[in-house]
């Protein structure tokens, strides 16, 4: 029962983290403040890692109710569909700021020329993060 319990709690965890996180970081980028969101896109990043390592040992590691369950469930193949869909609108944020960091380690200034259409991928990601629990919790009962 523990690595049951352990697992969704994590991956509730992961909720809080980051949808507080990509939160912030959506208006510390309005507010062109460079440190915090660097600082947000750290926690989004501890959040994905809690996402896929509690939710791949909940659907696969036999914790729930397991993987042939998960593997024909409609609402899970569609929450994996957005959760793709996050990852494609965070390649470019991705690869944005980890030149931010390298810029600001060399105490270069970082281009932020790009800050209006990294705000609105933010927005992007806020608004399929929002529909997960929804479809989490329709595959969790079996829609
Ligand atoms: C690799 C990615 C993910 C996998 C493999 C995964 C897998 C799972 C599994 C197996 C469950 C348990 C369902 C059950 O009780 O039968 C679950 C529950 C849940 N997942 Fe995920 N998940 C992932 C990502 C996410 C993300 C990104 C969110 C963001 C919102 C999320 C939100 C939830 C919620 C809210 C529940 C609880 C549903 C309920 O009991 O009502 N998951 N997930």
């Amino acid at each position: 029962m523990l690595p049951a319990i352990a697992g969704s709690a994590f991956h509730l965890l992961a909720l809080g983290i980051g949808l507080g996180s990509v939160y912030v970081r959506g208006r510390a980028l309005r507010g062109q403040d460079i440190a915090t969101v660097l600082r947000a896109d750290m926690w989004w990043g501890i959040a994905a890692v809690l996402w896929i390592g509690s939710g791949l040992a909940r659907a696969f590691g036999g914790l729930e109710k397991g993987a042939a369950y998960y593997l024909t469930s409609h609402a899970f193949q569609l929450k994996m569909g957005l959760f793709a869909a996050i990852w494609a609108l965070e390649v470019l944020p991705m690869i944005t700021f980890i030149r931010w960091r390298s810029a600001r380690a060399r105490g270069e200034a970082p281009d932020t020329s790009r800050l209006a259409l990294l705000t609105r991928l933010n927005d992007a990601e806020i608004g399929v993060l929002l529909l997960i629990p929804f479809v989490a919790a329709a595959m969790a009962r079996g829609w």
